[in-house]
């Protein structure tokens, strides 16, 4: 647990950090608001980034350059890190870039290399762009279109197929509003939200003391 939002960012940082420096790896990137932070500060860092490669957990069906793009968010903070990020080819039709995107990161994301997923996750207990009823959920690909009722629009997304394949599942989560969510994830029934999978995997859990308010029995870095 840490004390603020940039006491995580620096030890998720140093955490990715000294995973690649280890063997040969490919990461995968959560999106939304909270990992900014951590790759500007991995940015800063001393990486050999010629050990791995990144791609996205998620992305939003959004144009590469639009303002809600994770693409394009996780490029701005780790612009000029000489490292490859893999991004979903946007154009007419969700499903096709999906598809396109799962052949890339099948060619890329292979056992050879140690394979992190980093993933963020909402207050409905969602992550990547896993939501609560959706489609994706019970997919047995890797990586799919999902249309979200609750956003009224399409997100790509990793699978729990594919997530669950990681070496390690690193989640980070920030702030007092997730705190109840985090609680019940973590130390409530098994499969009550999307993410809630993610506890029967090889996970770290790198949280604030805000989010970790509610905990009580669960252990947590
Ligand atoms: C996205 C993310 C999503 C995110 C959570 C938390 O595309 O939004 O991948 O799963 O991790 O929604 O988002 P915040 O970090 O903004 O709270």
């Amino acid at each position: 647990m840490y004390p603020d939002p940039v006491e995580l960012a620096a030890a998720a940082a140093e955490r990715l950090r000294d995973l690649i420096a280890g063997p040969e790896s490919t990461i995968g990137l959560a999106g939304g608001s909270t990992p900014g932070a951590t790759y500007r500060r991995l940015a800063q860092l001393d990486v050999p980034w010629e050990r791995t490669e990144l791609w996205l957990s998620d992305e939003r069906w959004v144009p590469p350059d639009h303002p809600e793009s994770n693409g394009s968010m996780a490029a701005t903070a780790l612009a000029g890190v000489p490292a490859t990020l893999l991004r979903p080819r946007f154009g007419s039709d969700p499903a096709a870039s999906a598809y396109s995107y799962e052949q890339l990161l099948r060619d890329h994301v292979t056992p050879d290399r140690y394979g992190v997923v980093l993933l963020g996750m909402g207050t409905d207990g969602h992550t990547a762009s896993l939501f609560p009823g959706t489609a994706a959920l019970e997919s047995d690909l890797w990586f799919v279109e999902n249309w979200i009722p609750q956003l009224e629009a399409y997100r790509l997304t990793a699978t729990p197929r594919m997530i669950s394949e990681a070496d390690l599942v690193i989640v980070l989560v920030s702030g007092a509003a997730k705190s109840a969510v985090l609680a019940d994830v973590l130390e409530g029934p098994a499969d009550r939200y999307p993410i809630s999978f993610v506890r029967e995997l090889d996970s770290v859990w790198l949280v604030d003391e805000a989010a970790a308010e509610r905990l009580t029995a669960f252990t947590i870095e």
